[in-house]
C-alpha cells in the first residue's frame, strides 16, 4: 500500500513521514510530495521516493498521485488560496483513483465563529465529502509551537500581551498531530471518521506566563488588553505588518471565544499516550 504525504518540506509533513517510518510502514511504501524536491531530499531518508507536486499545477499533481493508495493531504499554508489548491489536489486524487484521503483540518471547524482559518477548512471538508473518496478528517487543534515566537518575546520583555480574555488553548505538539496522521494513514477503520484532536491540558496565557517564568528564570506576566490595543502594539512596537497583526489578534479572539479549548481526548487515544507536555515542547523549541 503506497502512502503519499504532501507538504514534506514543512514541519508537519516531515514529522508525519518520520512517524510512519517509526511505525510499521516500510520506506518503500511511502512517497514524499513536495514542490521543492531538492529541499525535501535534504531532510528525508536517501532511499525515500520524492515526487514533485505543486498544489497550483494539476499536471504535477496527476503525475505525483499515480499509484497512490492513501494520500495524507497536509493543508497548505497559503491562507486565502487553500480552497482552490486543495480542490486541485482532490480533483487529481479522483483522476488517479486514490483510495483514501486523510486531511488535516482545524479543531471545531464547523462551529468556529472567530477563527481566521476555519472557513477554508470547511470548504475543503465539503469538497472531500463530495468527491466520494473515502476520507478521514483530522481536525487539529493549535500547535504548542505556535507560541514560540511570542514566548521568546515575552521572555525578553517580561510581558505576554494578548486579547484572549482568559480563554484556554488545548494545544499539542506538532509531533503528536503527526503521529495521529501516521496512525490513521497506516491502519484500517478510519474511513468516514472525523477526529477532533487536541491536547490533554487546556491552558491560559496566565498559565503560559508561569511556564515562561520557570523556563527563563525571569518574571513573565500576562497582560490582557483590548483587540485594538493589541493590534496597535503588534504593529507599532513589534514591527509586525498589519495583515499578520490582524491574524494574531483574530486568533486571540477565537481563543477568547473558547474555540481552541476543546479537550476531546481523541488525540491521546489515537497515538496511544498522553499528549506532549506543553512545558517540554516549548523548552525544546526555545532551545533550538
Ligand atoms: N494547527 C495549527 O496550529 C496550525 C498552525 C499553523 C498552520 N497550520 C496548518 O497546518 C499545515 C501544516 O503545518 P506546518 O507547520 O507543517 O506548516 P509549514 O511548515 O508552513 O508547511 C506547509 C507546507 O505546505 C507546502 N506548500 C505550500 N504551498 C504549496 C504548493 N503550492 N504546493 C505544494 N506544497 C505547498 C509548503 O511547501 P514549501 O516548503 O515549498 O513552501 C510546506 O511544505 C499548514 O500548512 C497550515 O495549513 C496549522
Amino acid at each position: 500500500m503506497k502512502i503519499a504525504v504532501t507538504g514534506t518540506t514543512g514541519h508537519l509533513g516531515r514529522l508525519t513521514i518520520e512517524a510512519l517510518l517509526q511505525g510499521d510502514t516500510e520506506v518503500s511504501d511511502v512517497i514524499a510530495l513536495a514542490r521543492d524536491t531538492e529541499r525535501a531530499s535534504q531532510s528525508l531518508r536517501a532511499d525515500m521516493e520524492i515526487r514533485y507536486a505543486d498544489y497550483d499545477s494539476s499536471e504535477t499533481l496527476d503525475a505525483a498521485l499515480t499509484g497512490v493508495d492513501t494520500l495524507v493531504l497536509i493543508s497548505s499554508n497559503a491562507v486565502g488560496q487553500r480552497s482552490r489548491q486543495h480542490r486541485n489536489v482532490i480533483d487529481a486524487a479522483q483522476r488517479a483513483a486514490v483510495s483514501r484521503i486523510v486531511y488535516t483540518s482545524v479543531l471545531g471547524a464547523r462551529e468556529a465563529r472567530f477563527s481566521p482559518v476555519a472557513g477554508e477548512h470547511v470548504v475543503t471538508e465539503d469538497l472531500l465529502h463530495a468527491s466520494g473518496i473515502p476520507t478521514t478528517i483530522l481536525r487539529n487543534g493549535w500547535y504548542t509551537e505556535n507560541f514560540v515566537d511570542s514566548a521568546r518575546q515575552a521572555m525578553e520583555t517580561g510581558e505576554l500581551l494578548g486579547n484572549t480574555h482568559g480563554g484556554k488553548i488545548a494545544s499539542a505538539s506538532r509531533a503528536d498531530y503527526a503521529q495521529a496522521a501516521a496512525v490513521v494513514a497506516a491502519t484500517d477503520g478510519h474511513e468516514g471518521q472525523t477526529y477532533e484532536l487536541s491536547g490533554d491540558w487546556a491552558w491560559t496565557y496566565a498559565d503560559l506566563a508561569v511556564i515562561l517564568t520557570e523556563l527563563s528564570g525571569r518574571d513573565v506576566h500576562s497582560r490582557d488588553v483590548s483587540e485594538e490595543f493589541h493590534l496597535d502594539a503588534l504593529v507599532a512596537l513589534a514591527g509586525m505588518d498589519e495583515a499578520l497583526a490582524g491574524f494574531v489578534v483574530a486568533v486571540d479572539q477565537a481563543i477568547a471565544a473558547g474555540e481552541l479549548a476543546k479537550q476531546t481526548g481523541e488525540l491521546s487515544v489515537l497515538i496511544g499516550h498522553p499528549t506532549t507536555d506543553v512545558t517540554q515542547t516549548l523548552a525544546e523549541a526555545l532551545s533550538r
